[in-house]
């Protein structure tokens, strides 16, 4: 089993796409065994983000996402599911990203993406970590519609 962690960036909260950018994803199957609205402070938002530390873009990074309310979400699946959530997100730059993915449909500044996903599932775990108490996540829940998503 793979988890991938999902924030739903300021700029979406702010523009009203929750529901569009949750849609896609409960639409293509996945499921989410976490699900809230956080505001990311500061310290939070350095930790989460510590691989970028010293790059160009941290402060900024660091000011946007603590810039207003963001949903963060936990999805799990079989293994792939962290990559198939990367390629349906889309490249880093929106003005990049390919028509389909969520960056290439709502997005046009780097600045401005819109949603985090984990890039591997090792990231995955560590920032579910950060994110979610074990109480906080529903891990072994059951969907009737399973059977129909996953053979
Ligand atoms: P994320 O971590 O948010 O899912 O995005 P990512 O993997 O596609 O991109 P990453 O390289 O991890 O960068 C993290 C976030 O930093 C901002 N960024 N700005 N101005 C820039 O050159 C620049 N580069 C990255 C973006 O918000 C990016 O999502
Ligand atoms: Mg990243």
């Amino acid at each position: 089993m793979e988890r991938a962690l999902i924030i739903i960036k300021p700029d979406a909260v702010q523009r009203g796409l929750i529901g569009p950018i949750l849609t896609r994803l409960e639409q293509r199957g996945l499921k989410f065994v976490g699900l809230k609205l956080i505001q990311v402070d500061e310290a939070l938002a350095r930790r989460h983000y510590a691989e970028h530390e010293g790059k160009a873009f941290f402060e900024s990074l660091v000011s946007y996402i603590t810039s207003a309310p963001v949903v963060v979400a936990v999805v799990a699946g079989k293994p792939g599911t962290v990559e198939m959530i990367r390629t349906l997100v889309g490249a880093t730059n929106p003005a990049k990203a390919a028509p389909g993915t969520i960056r290439g449909d709502f997005g046009i500044d780097i600045g401005r993406n819109l949603i985090h996903a984990s890039d591997s599932p090792e990231s995955g775990e560590r920032e579910t970590a950060i994110f979610f108490k074990p109480e906080e996540l529903i891990a072994d829940w059951s969907r009737a519609v399973d059977p129909w998503v996953q053979e």
